[in-house]
């Protein structure tokens, strides 16, 4: 059996994946564009594992993705792909509406053409899951009860708006045309692989490198934290249990404003990697500029997929958050290569055959 993971270079893709391969034999079909957020030095430890077979491209490339299905016959799609960061789509949408909308819309084109000509008990078998965010239901204020599956989607940024559109999409070729879909609607990730372009990893490198740590706003804007592992197995436990058309909310019941993330990290920091001077890296944080329409809080209601399908987060956002400050001091090398341009030229230059 084989399942075809899409945006598996990615952060929580990557981890999908390795997490994937650990637990299970079924192959891996991973389709990744390798954008700036992509990164083949993720799933390093599977360079030579026949179990994983990585293809770069786009999942809005149809005859690609069709060629794909045919080839492997997968009895699972798992899409990740997207554009991930609410600045960038602050400072250019297009490539927010391109891939996560019109690039869901091609994919999920031809998931339904494969899974039309499939026999029937394939096709009774076969799942798209579609991963997706929190960020769809809009922000909450300070009182507010948690997003439950049945809140209303308030996107705020482009962003969200095109992964809400997507999600549509993907509810649609369920309802019009019987395609069997799941949908994960999960809250901040944070864990080893984390390009250091979102909060927390930006926060460790900068600290290290000696830089500020810019802070927007006032700080307390709340996110809601789970470790990127816990989101693996929520995946793994909705694509084997889930519902049919049902949409389930993954979150760790871990809303912290942002400074106090801030803190803990600069916490860890002089606890494990303490600063020559003696001072604490705390004396860093720098308040910036905040972000334009910058939602103030989010909160899952996690209650369906504990209660359903009995999944549970093993870290809290304590054990998680050190787990992970300490990922980033073991591996420099990583930080360094993910922040270099000759990355790029060498992405260029190893799949320029392909
Ligand atoms: P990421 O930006 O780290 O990775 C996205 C991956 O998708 C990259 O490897 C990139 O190369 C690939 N990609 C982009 N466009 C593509 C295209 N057109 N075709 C094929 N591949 C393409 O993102 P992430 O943080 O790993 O997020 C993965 C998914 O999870 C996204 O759909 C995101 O909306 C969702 N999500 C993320 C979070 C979070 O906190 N990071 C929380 C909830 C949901
Ligand atoms: P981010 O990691 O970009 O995730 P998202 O916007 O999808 O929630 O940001 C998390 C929070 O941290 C968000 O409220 C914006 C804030 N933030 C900062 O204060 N400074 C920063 O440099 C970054 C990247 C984010």
């Amino acid at each position: 059996m084989t399942i075809l993971v899409t945006g598996g270079a990615g952060f929580i893709g990557s981890n999908f994946v390795l997490d994937w391969l650990a637990a299970s034999d079924e192959d891996v079909v991973n389709l990744d564009k390798l954008t700036y957020a992509g990164n083949v030095h993720n799933l390093a430890d599977l360079a030579s594992d026949p179990r994983h077979i990585f293809v770069q491209g786009d999942i809005g490339d149809a005859g690609l993705v069709a060629a794909l299905l045919k080839a492997h016959s997968p009895r699972a799609v798992l899409n990740f792909a997207a554009e991930s960061h609410v600045d960038r789509s602050i400072l250019g949408p297009l490539e927010f509406i391109q891939t996560n909308i019109v690039g869901t819309f091609h994919l999920l084109e031809q998931v339904r053409a494969y899974w039309g000509g499939i026999d029937a008990q394939a096709q009774a078998g076969f799942r798209f899951l579609h991963v997706s965010t929190d960020e769809v239901y809009g922000s909450l204020a300070s009182r507010d009860p948690a997003f439950t599956e049945t809140h209303r989607y308030e996107p705020n940024s482009p962003y969200s708006a095109s992964k809400a559109a997507s999600d549509h999409l993907v509810r649609a070729y369920h309802h019009t045309y019987g395609l069997p879909v799941l949908t994960t609607n999960c809250s901040n990730n944070y864990g080893p692989l984390h390009f250091p372009e979102k909060l927390i990893p930006l926060m460790i490198v900068n600290a290290q490198a000696g830089k500020p740590l810019p802070v927007y706003g006032d700080g307390q804007q709340i996110r809601d934290w789970l470790y990127v592992k816990d989101h693996c197995s929520a995946i793994r436990t909705v694509l084997q249990g889930g519902r049919l058309g049902e949409t389930y909310n993954i979150g760790g019941w871990n809303e912290k404003p942002n400074l106090h993330i801030v803190h803990t990290v600069c916490d860890l920091l002089d606890e494990l990697k303490p600063r020559a001077d003696g001072q604490s890296y705390r004396s860093q944080i720098a308040y910036v500029t905040d972000r334009p329409g910058h939602d103030r809080r989010y909160a899952i209601d996690a209650r369906k997929i504990e209660q359903e399908l009995g999944w549970k987060p093993a870290e809290t956002f304590e054990t998680g958050i050190r787990k992970t400050v300490q990922w980033y001091l073991d591996h420099p090398q990583w930080v360094a290569q993910v922040q270099s341009g000759a990355y790029r030229e060498w992405v260029a230059t190893q799949y320029a055959q392909t």
